[in-house]
């Protein structure tokens, strides 16, 4: 099928931003796209997501994390993701799999073979075929989240991520780096600290190019 396309990077790197404006690009083109998230690409999973999100849960341990953002995956793999690609569209996917070894392992310090048994289980063994990771100064996406988050004028939506230190942030981006170097041709990286428009040219580049060599 090779239609399953994720997007990964740390926080207010651009990821939804450049999901939109691909699935507009691609719908365009008459390319079917179906636009999905995690953990809040299900009604389950977004529940699932208000649990996992909310600031005051700040006693919350890695392990309840990693199940929690796996329950979503499993629920969201099986309702939404499956269904699509059988119907021949490409899934374009804020987050996936990949978040879970950056921010459970290599973030929280999980262990990483244990995350990917689970992670299996929880995917029914589904991986992405490209991945797009938006790399940029963990500063600077906390900083356009954090703009985000003020336009949006409630002060209590920055997440119990975006309130981590800067320490666990550069963790999670290093973890996303170290994927990449595992799987070159699955990964592709882009300079995410230029403007929304040289962004997105260089995320279309690289999908229309994947789309052509299949075709
Ligand atoms: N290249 C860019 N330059 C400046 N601002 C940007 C850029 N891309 C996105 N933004 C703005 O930064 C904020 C965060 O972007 P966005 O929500 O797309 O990031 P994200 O990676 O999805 O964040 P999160 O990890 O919180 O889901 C938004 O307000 C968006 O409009
Ligand atoms: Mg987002």
């Amino acid at each position: 099928m090779n239609k399953f396309i994720t997007f990964e990077g740390v926080e207010g790197s651009g990821k939804s931003t450049q999901v939109k404006l691909l699935g507009e690009y691609l719908t365009g083109k008459n390319i079917p796209v179906l636009l999905t998230q995690e953990p809040s690409g299900t009604p389950i999973g977004r529940k699932i997501g208000d649990i996992l999100f909310n600031r005051g849960h700040q006693a919350m341990c890695p392990e309840t994390e990693l199940f929690l953002f796996c329950a979503a995956r499993a629920q969201h793999v099986r309702e939404v993701v499956w269904p699509a690609l059988k119907e021949g569209k490409y899934v374009l996917c804020d987050r996936f799999s990949d978040a879970t070894f950056a921010y459970q392992a290599a973030g929280r310090g999980l262990d990483l073979d244990f995350i990917r048994t689970i992670n299996n289980y929880c995917a029914e063994r589904l991986k992405p075929d490209l991945t797009l990771l938006f790399d940029l100064p963990v500063e600077t996406g906390l900083q356009r989240a954090g703009r985000r988050d003020a336009e949006l004028k409630d002060p209590s939506v920055a997440d119990r991520f975006e309130k981590e230190k800067l320490d666990f942030h550069n963790r999670v981006r290093q973890g996303y780096l170290s994927l990449c170097a595992t799987e070159p041709g699955r990964f592709r990286v882009i300079d995410a600290a230029r403007t929304v428009d040289m962004i997105a040219q260089d995320t279309r580049r690289h999908v229309m190019e994947f789309i052509n060599r299949q075709s």
